[in-house]
């Protein structure tokens, strides 16, 4: 895999997809002059940045996760049938990981898949959404049930973006942010520790070399295993209980996580003997980052929820825990263990 850092085009060109830093949107098109490119994006993105997208060419869908389903899908293919989008169009996927997840799914089965790039507009599309390719969407009560895994051509970086997004969705991008430290980075762990949300938001420089940073983690396990057979499950880190709390709570994803976070560590300490001075840290960092590290939820339902995991191999779950901060691993526990672990954690 090749880490070629261009400092003029501010370009990282990491194997699996070009990344574009510091890209604005409107740029898009003279990337692509040879295409006829159609813009996808939720109400809220389209709201807050209309003056960017193309007249015509751009297709709006309700925002939210509970309209990242087959019905909006099949809206969204109906109007691309509509203003006639042919084999060689292109889609871009403006928005956040809603966007991004439906956007890629539709440019893969549409017409049996048309090429697709990708501008992520939160936090949390950005540093870890967009990436891996990875597009689908729920089905019922089951989180992305439906899906491809295939990679768009090129995400673009376009931090002005961010102005709009409101303060909730920063702090769930930041769940995912220290979920890569967590697992994969003790240094960015100490960073993170060492910082606050508010200071990195209003600190365009630092924010998007921490960017940047997060899509390295997450490029560099994708590049090792894109099909998710072995060393990909890492990133399912806090991920198991995320989901079901995620669906049955109607939170935002970045908290549903940082509150799985937590789980898994207490899981940790138990399957790993991982210190719980260090489960402290990570809860006192989650905090610090304004993430809840604990929610009311009905566990009958959730552990439905769980044991229904796509992560589930017959009476067995892949699950994650940490060893240490900033070593995650992937360890093969059976339904009935995590059954006892979740009812008495
Ligand atoms: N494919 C993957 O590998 C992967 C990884 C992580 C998460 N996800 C998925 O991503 C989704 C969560 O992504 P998300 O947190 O970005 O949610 P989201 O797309 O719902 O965005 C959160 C909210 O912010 C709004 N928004 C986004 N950008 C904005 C902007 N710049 N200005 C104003 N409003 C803006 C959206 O309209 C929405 O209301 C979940 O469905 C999750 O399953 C996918
Ligand atoms: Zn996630």
């Amino acid at each position: 895999m090749s880490n070629k850092v261009e400092e003029s085009s501010i370009t990282i060109d990491s194997g699996i997809v070009e990344c574009y830093y510091h890209f604005s949107v409107e740029r898009i098109k003279a990337h692509y002059p040879n295409e006829r490119l159609i813009f996808i994006t939720d109400e809220n993105v389209y709201k807050s940045h209309a003056e960017i997208f193309p007249v015509g060419d751009t297709i709006i869908f309700p925002a939210g996760e509970e309209n990242k389903n087959l019905e909006t899908v099949g809206r969204v293919i109906d109007e691309l049938h509509e203003i006639d989008a042919g084999r060689n169009d292109r889609i871009i996927g403006v928005g956040g990981g809603v966007v991004t997840d439906l956007s890629g799914f539709v440019a893969s089965i549409y017409l049996r898949g048309l090429k697709f790039s990708f501008a992520p507009t939160s936090v949390l599309a950005m540093v870890d959404a967009a990436i891996g390719g990875k597009n689908g969407v729920d089905s019922g009560q089951i989180k992305n049930q439906i899906g491809v895994i295939r990679q768009p051509d090129a995400l673009f970086f376009d931090f002005t973006l961010l102005r709009s997004l409101p303060s909730e969705e920063w702090v769930s991008g930041f769940g995912e942010i220290i979920k890569h430290a967590c697992i994969k980075d003790a240094e960015m762990f100490h960073y993170l520790e060492n910082h606050r949300l508010e200071d990195l938001g209003n600190n365009p420089g630092a924010f998007a070399r921490l960017v940047q940073k997060n899509v390295n983690i997450k490029l560099n396990v994708v590049a090792q295993d894109e099909l998710e057979t072995n060393a990909r499950r890492i990133l399912n880190f806090g991920h198991t209980l995320a989901h079901a709390i995620e669906t049955l709570n109607k939170l935002p994803h970045g908290l549903a996580v940082s509150v799985g976070i937590v789980f898994a560590c207490k899981v940790s300490e138990r399957l790993t003997g991982f210190d719980p001075k260090k489960t402290e840290k990570i809860v006192d960092l989650l905090q610090q980052y304004h993430l809840p590290v604990s929610a009311g939820f009905d566990k009958e339902a959730a552990w439905n929820l769980v044991s229904f995991d796509k992560k589930k191999s017959g009476d067995s779950i892949y699950f994650v825990v940490l060893e240490d901060i900033g070593k995650g691993v992937i360890k093969k526990i059976s339904l009935e263990n995590l059954k006892d672990l979740f009812f008495e954690i």
